[in-house]
């Protein structure tokens, strides 16, 4: 799945569990890199919860919001809006991979928050996108946090 747009809620969540899988493995990747041991502490919390969103992902009753709402829906998620060509494998330095994961988070932020806006009218969903949206606009300020206090201050 790497062209075209979404078109289903079943394909939505498949982009998004792959997009969390690479976002476990984007903080595994600067746990390695940090070698400030509280930053590496909050680069484990943030690879936990995204592990937290893919099992939420995958554990969705996707048919049984649909029973329940089953109009068709418009949706404007072009994939390669959601997509970033810098590999995680390519990141070597801790100040790339801050980059990175921020870019990545904002995102997943907007890519949430579009779902969201998408299931407006599904109470079940609108929540589930909603919390999911927030979240990750938590962990892009975190990594612009980070990036302020330790990559500006040293450089
Ligand atoms: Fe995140």
């Amino acid at each position: 799945m790497n062209s075209g747009n979404i078109q289903s809620l079943e394909q939505a969540i498949q982009f998004a569990i792959e997009r969390e899988t690479e976002a476990e493995q984007m903080y595994q990747k600067l746990i390695g890199l940090a070698k400030d041991p509280k930053a590496k502490e909050l680069f484990e919390d943030l690879r936990d919860m995204e592990a937290q969103h893919r099992q939420n992902l995958q554990t969705l009753d996707v048919a049984g919001f649909k029973e329940k709402h089953n109009q068709e829906r418009v949706y404007n998620m072009q994939i390669a809006d959601y997509l970033i060509d810098k590999k995680i494998d390519d990141v070597r330095t801790f100040q790339e991979g801050l980059m990175l994961a921020a870019r990545r988070e904002q995102m997943a932020y907007q890519y949430y928050s579009l779902l969201a806006e998408t299931y407006r009218d599904n109470p079940g969903l609108f929540e589930f996108f909603s919390v999911m949206a927030r979240e990750e606009r938590s962990h892009q300020n975190d990594m612009e946090k980070e990036y302020d206090e330790n990559v500006l201050l040293y450089n």
